[in-house]
């Protein structure tokens, strides 16, 4: 039996260990310290306001879109080439999730979203595919068009404080990316188990909002609705006399508890090594792979914008989806895997039947049909990126030759 490389390890070191073994024995392992230092870390990357920990990426934009006001009818904008749990939170949420085509880097085409804004539109999300940051600066530009403003009608309180369309980047895949652009005013990060930072389930909301909101108040008031709108936190009400308590809000419970805020902050220990091996390995393959004239390379870096290295989207020009299958099926023969991110939304059964045509966006489809993902991973040795490489360009090489 062949020992397979795997595609995507969680990076799990004496740290992590650690940080997991003191929440199991402080005596609190849901939300509590753990989470709020977690939240604090993100703050400080970035610059951001605040930020709050949540059990995934997909509650996170759920509770995002109902904090907006949300209601049936009303649309947020998204690309079609994007995993679904992007879509789903807009439907979720009780909107309709209005998809548009992508550019060449994989992301939201700005061209086609001011094409698609209109008097029902909330919200745009921009989601940063395989780390590499969405074109925010283009999505600021359009919604400070007079023409984009004058159609935007406010029905929440949010909406009127807001004055415009609600920018949320979907940044599952961008933690340890450089922006490069002005932040959206609300940035989510997915810590799911694949991802660069991992707390095996989990999320981050993330505030860049303007000055009219003020941060105390939006900070305490998205804790409170990822705890189904309680007055008090659980930790709150375990302390002495103080366990009376009132539901304020419809909120969810959505909330991250420390035991796995725990892994994260176990992980961001070495964050500086993580992030630079996964960096040299996405090189590594740009370097390799671009000898080859059927190689398209996904991007690194442009304008201040650099890519976290979450994923290494290697496409094939001149192929169609069903040699790229092929070609899939003879890697799977070795001891390499490899992914395909993403099917195109509209290929997907539930968006089929709500009325999406994948004709509509051929852009995506075109991204789709070539496309493999290479394993990118901090543990991944040079010797194993060797096999890797020479095995992925085999299995395309044999197959182009048989075309
Ligand atoms: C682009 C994108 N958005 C959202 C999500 C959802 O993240 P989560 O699993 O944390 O809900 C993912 C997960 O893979 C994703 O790839």
């Amino acid at each position: 039996m062949i020992t397979k490389i795997p595609f995507s390890p969680p990076f799990i070191n004496e740290d992590v260990e650690q940080e997991v073994l003191s929440a199991l024995h402080s005596g609190w392992i849901t939300t509590g310290p753990k989470v709020r230092q977690l939240e604090e870390a993100f703050n400080l990357k970035y610059g951001f306001k605040e930020s709050i920990g949540v059990n995934s990426w997909t509650s996170g934009a759920i509770l995002v879109l109902r904090w907006l006001g949300i209601k049936e009818g009303d649309e947020v904008i998204i690309p079609a080439y994007t995993y679904s749990a992007t879509a789903l939170a807009v439907l979720h949420a009780g909107g309709t999730p209005v998809m548009v085509d992508v550019e060449d880097d994989f992301n939201i085409s700005v061209e086609k979203i001011e094409k698609a804004i209109t008097s029902k539109t909330k919200a745009i999300i921009g989601v940063d595919i395989g780390g590499f940051p969405a074109d925010y600066d283009g999505q600021w530009d359009i919604l400070s068009k007079k023409s984009v403003q004058d159609l935007f009608v406010a029905e929440s309180e949010v909406q009127q404080k807001l004055g415009r369309c609600l920018l949320i980047a979907d940044s599952a895949h961008s933690f340890g990316s450089d922006f490069g652009s002005k932040l959206a005013d609300i940035v989510v990060f997915s810590l799911h188990a694949v991802k660069n930072l991992t707390s095996a389930e989990g999320g981050i909301i993330s505030l860049n909002l303007p000055e009219s909101f003020d941060v105390r108040t939006t900070y305490t008031l998205f804790r409170r609705l990822t705890l189904n709108g309680q007055s008090k936190d659980a930790l709150d009400k375990s302390r002495s006399g103080s366990w009376r308590y009132d539901i304020v809000e419809f909120g969810m419970k959505c909330n991250l508890p420390d035991v796995n805020a725990a892994i994260a902050l176990g992980q961001l220990k070495s964050w500086d090594s993580i992030q630079s091996r996964r960096i040299s390995i996405f090189q590594y393959y740009s370097n390799y792979f671009k000898k080859f004239d059927w190689a398209i390379l996904p991007p690194e870096t442009k304008g201040g914008s650099n890519t976290s290295g979450h994923l290494f989207m290697l496409r094939i020009a001149g192929i169609k989806e069903e040699l790229r299958d092929e070609i899939i099926s003879e890697i799977s023969k070795t001891e390499v895997t490899v992914n395909v991110h993403f099917i195109p939304m509209p290929m997907l059964t539930l968006f089929k039947n709500l009325g999406y045509d994948i004709q509509n966006y051929p852009k995506a489809y075109s991204l789709y049909e070539n496309e493999i993902s290479l394993p990118i991973y901090p543990s991944l040795t040079d010797e194993k990126l060797h096999i890797i490489c020479t095995e992925v360009s085999k299995a395309i090489e044999n197959a182009k030759t048989s075309l």
